[in-house]
């Protein structure tokens, strides 16, 4: 079974505006994770869930060839009119049905999205695609952010922490299972060459309105969206009241520095 919770254009477009790119850090990790384990070619890599492509254009300098796969289409369009990136693909489909041949993947990635596929067909599917030594990296990040703006930090985050109650009965059990870090999927990698990294802390500098803006991407905001819109709005409209009056100005455009905690499955598949 697929999960289809972000089919829409309108949450396709949130997506292209306001998804942070995977940190530099988890990006070196698996680089260098791949080149420890693997090394050269680095022929093909490919995105699962791939979203509006934030990480499949930070894969595309390392690579020959970069395909970028998500289940929804309106995604999948969004990815493909970012210009310059030549050796990117974008397909729509399933993680658990990948359309390249046996063993011609050097690297699997997947950006916060893993926890939404079926794991056992996944993990079968990523065994036949893999090269040998081929590895995957399926990461994410925690969402127990904090919010930093000169002395207001606690009351930002405090903020934050009252909007994930609100949303809280929202919550898909898939986001239960990123919650846990990928615990079972991690279990259930059936290659002994693995490891899960369950912090790995880093800091952003976002705007108020790019942060509000994430925020708008949550699937379960979306749900409650679908539940009551008027609500919804009104939501992310007191947020971003509450966040500029804390912060003591008026510019959406403020930068403050959001720290947050991604997690990341390695593993590599045996020679
Ligand atoms: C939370 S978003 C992450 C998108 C992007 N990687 C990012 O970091 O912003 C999860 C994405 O996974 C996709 N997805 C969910 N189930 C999928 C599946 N079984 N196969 C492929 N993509 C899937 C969704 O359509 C969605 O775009």
């Amino acid at each position: 079974m697929s999960f289809r919770l972000f089919e829409e254009k309108h949450h396709a477009s949130l997506y292209q505006k306001y998804r942070l790119s995977p940190a530099r850090e988890v990006k070196e990790l698996i680089l260098k994770y791949l080149e420890e384990k693997k090394g050269p070619p680095h022929e093909l890599a490919v995105d699962l869930g791939c979203g509006t492509g934030q990480n499949t254009r930070l894969l595309a300098p390392h690579f020959q060839k970069v395909l970028g796969i998500d289940v929804s289409e309106c995604q999948v369009e969004e990815a493909r009119v970012v210009p310059g990136f030549t050796n990117i693909t974008y397909s729509a489909g399933p993680a658990e049905e990948l359309p390249v041949p046996d063993g011609s993947v050097d690297l699997l990635t997947a950006a916060s999205a893993a926890h939404w596929f079926d794991g056992k067909r996944f993990l079968k599917e990523a065994d036949r695609v893999l090269k040998p030594r081929g590895c995957m990296a399926l990461f994410g990040y925690a969402d127990n952010f904090t919010l930093n703006y000169g002395s207001c930090g606690d009351r930002l985050s405090n903020i934050y922490e009252e909007l994930k109650r609100t949303l809280q009965p929202y919550t898909s059990t898939q986001v239960a299972v990123s919650n846990s870090k990928l615990q079972d999927l991690y279990e259930a990698i059936p290659y002994p060459d693995k490891e899960r990294i369950e912090v790995i802390p880093v800091k952003e500098e976002v705007t108020v309105g790019n942060t509000v803006g994430l925020l708008e991407t949550y699937s379960t905001f979306q749900a409650f969206h679908r539940a009551d819109p008027q609500a919804a709005a009104s939501l992310l409209e007191s947020t971003m009241t509450t966040f500029l009056k804390e912060m003591g100005v008026s510019s959406p455009d403020t930068k403050l520095e959001l720290r947050l905690e991604y997690f990341c499955v390695l593993a590599c598949k045996p020679q």
